[in-house]
């Protein structure tokens, strides 16, 4: 063969390479022999072309096709002809053709697979992920990280055309608090002290726009020790924005943008815009969380006053002493004793003490565990909270403290969503959250924690309000049900800073030590500011629509943060515990 490079992608092979002679390379993705012509699908990144070794157009390519097995890497050169109208694969984007192979070179063989590709919901993870390479062949694989790539590219170029810098910040850092533990690296010059992993850039583009910058975004790793999830990993990429002489309105206006037009260039819709609002406070009374899925209804409605003058024990102590009762209706479904035991011991894994359900009989008698406690008129009142309530419909009921029960219904909302499959898995549903308090109270270590972080602006009245009711000028960025973004304006004066860091409990040495740089930084003319950064992967997890963060990453962590491919973390030499100055400390461990 005078050249074995390719003259065309597998995929891409159409009309007008009808009879023309081209070279192909790729993988043998199947092999079929077909006693005399021997058919060979050959993949490469842009898909699948069928070439055929048959005797008659090449001997010696027949025989040396003899050999070819599963990932053996080839280059064939043949000509483009068209299929026979019998064999036609209409599924198939390069279905209609084939190629008559004339020559064969192999360029390398394969040892048989540990699992077979294209098949991978059926493979151990931990399998697919120790050949991780092997698993990345997989075009829905590929397809991913092609559709990630396009995402990006069209993030940065929406930005550069409006004027952000792209900036990058230091990987080795101190820490920057903003909930999570974070990892740590050794210092061997300075022995005893540890760099951190960022958890985010936050402190480094508040200082860029103290810089003068104005306009920035990274895409930014950002690294995070906390317990993972199917959409979280440890290390993890943001689009990161900040921005100066702005508010809210900005950067809400900037995302919106951004999304729209992202869509239209990767996918040619267009989305509406711009996304409704919901304060903290609506998403959670109506769906028990801060990241409520609106594909679907089923709001949670506060039923304390049906039970006001209940004989029931358990709901009275609740509610006398200032609990809520809560619930959700389903409609269009009869649900059977074991399907409504099985919700009651669901809820009680959500973390509620128990689940109460109403619903009436074909004869429209009430049935409930609970039956002879509630008045006859229950429908009656029930009717009065829940709109058009029909006897078909069934309720369900949580009772305990306020945020309890309806973190309770919220989940139970989405699992029964989920398990009478009333969400369109082909809709995308944004909103914004805003209006969210500024802490939250920590019972285990007894203080306040920010809820976005330390740096976030609070909003105007503050310092009239109990730490418990002041509110953060924070805001999120939701889809489906996840939270896609998050971000604030800043605090951009010392006076302010130094208060937050009180009442978060800060010690002024605690306060020095950890922000000085900061709170010095904020004397010398910080304008204001304001930002947001968006979990790249799990945007690029809900387009795919996957359902672990993991399929849209090349190379990612276990559940359990491991890479086993790498085998990573591993242990280090003692020589270099030495050169660490953890000789000590770690060899205590082993
Ligand atoms: P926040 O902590 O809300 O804000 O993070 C922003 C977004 O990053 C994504 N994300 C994650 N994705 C995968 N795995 C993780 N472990 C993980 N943690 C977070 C989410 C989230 O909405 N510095 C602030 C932003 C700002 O204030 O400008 C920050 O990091 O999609």
């Amino acid at each position: 063969m005078s050249s074995w490079k390719r003259t065309v992608e597998c995929g891409l092979v159409d009309q007008k390479h009808l009879s023309k002679e081209v070279i192909l390379n790729g993988w043998v993705a199947r092999r079929r022999d077909h006693g005399g012509l021997i058919f060979v699908d050959l993949r490469d990144r842009t898909g699948i072309m069928q070439v055929v070794f048959n005797p008659d157009v090449s001997k010696e390519a027949h025989d040396i096709s003899q050999n070819l097995r599963s990932e053996f890497v080839v280059s064939v050169r043949g000509k483009i002809v068209k299929r026979s109208k019998e064999t036609v694969n209409e599924k198939m984007p390069t279905g209609r053709w084939e190629l008559f192979a004339e020559q064969l070179l192999i360029l390398n063989d394969s040892k048989p697979l540990p699992f077979p590709l294209d098949q991978s919901e059926a493979i151990d993870e931990e399998l697919r992920l120790r050949y991780r390479y092997l698993d990345l062949r997989q075009l829905p694989m590929q397809r991913n990280l092609a559709l990630r790539s396009t995402l990006i590219f069209s993030m940065r170029e929406f930005f550069v055309k409006h004027g952000f810098f792209e900036i990058e910040t230091p990987i080795l850092t101190k820490n920057t608090p903003e909930g999570a533990r974070e990892f740590i690296v050794p210092s061997r010059l300075h022995h005893g002290s540890f760099y951190s992993l960022p958890q985010s850039p936050q402190l480094y583009k508040q200082l860029l726009m103290a810089a003068g910058l104005e306009r920035y975004f990274q895409v930014a790793r950002c690294f995070r020790d906390e317990d993972l999830r199917a959409d979280r990993q440890p290390e993890f990429t943001q689009l990161d924005v900040e921005m100066s002489f702005i508010d809210e309105g900005d950067i809400k206006n900037v995302i919106e943008k951004l999304l729209g037009y992202m869509f239209k260039k990767v996918f040619n819709l267009d989305i509406k815009l711009p996304f409704p609002v919901l304060s903290y406070d609506q998403a959670f009374s109506a769906y028990g969380s801060d990241k409520p899925d609106l594909r679907f209804g089923m709001v949670i409605h506060d039923t304390t006053e049906l039970f006001a003058n209940t004989e029931l024990a358990f709901l009275k102590s609740i509610i006398t002493t200032g609990g809520k009762v809560g619930a959700i209706r389903v409609s269009n479904k009869a649900f059977t004793r074991s399907e409504l035991d099985g919700w009651v011991e669901k809820a009680q894994s959500f973390g509620a003490k128990g689940l109460l359900y109403v619903r009436w009989s074909e004869d429209g008698t009430l049935e409930s565990p609970v039956a002879k406690f509630l008045p006859e008129d229950f429908f009656e009142q029930a009717g009065k909270i829940f709109q058009d309530l029909k006897k078909t419909d069934t309720l369900f009921f949580v009772a305990g403290n306020y945020k309890n029960a309806w973190e309770t219904l919220g989940r139970m909302r989405c699992a029964l969503a989920e398990d009478l499959k009333l969400i369109n898995p082909n809709i995308l549903n944004f909103c914004w959250i805003f209006n969210f308090p500024l802490f939250e109270w920590d019972e285990q270590s007894k203080r306040y924690h920010a809820m976005h972080h330390p740096f976030t602006a609070p909003q105007q009245g503050w310092e009239q309000l109990q730490p418990d009711q002041m509110k953060a000028r924070a805001y999120d960025l939701v889809c489906n049900g996840m939270e896609l973004g998050g971000g604030s304006i800043r605090i951009h004066d010392r006076a302010t800073q130094q208060k937050v860091f009180d009442l978060l409990g800060l010690s002024k040495e605690e306060t020095q030590d950890k922000f000085g740089f900061l709170l010095e930084a904020l004397e010398y003319g910080f304008p204001p500011l304001g930002g947001i950064a968006l979990g790249i992967d799990r945007l690029v997890m809900i387009l795919t629509g996957s359902s672990s963060i993991r399929e849209v990453i090349a190379f990612p962590k276990t559940q359990r943060g491991y890479d086993v491919m790498m085998q990573a973390p591993s242990v280090v030499k003692d020589a270099n515990l030495k050169e660490y100055g953890l000789m000590g400390i770690v060899k205590e461990k082993k």
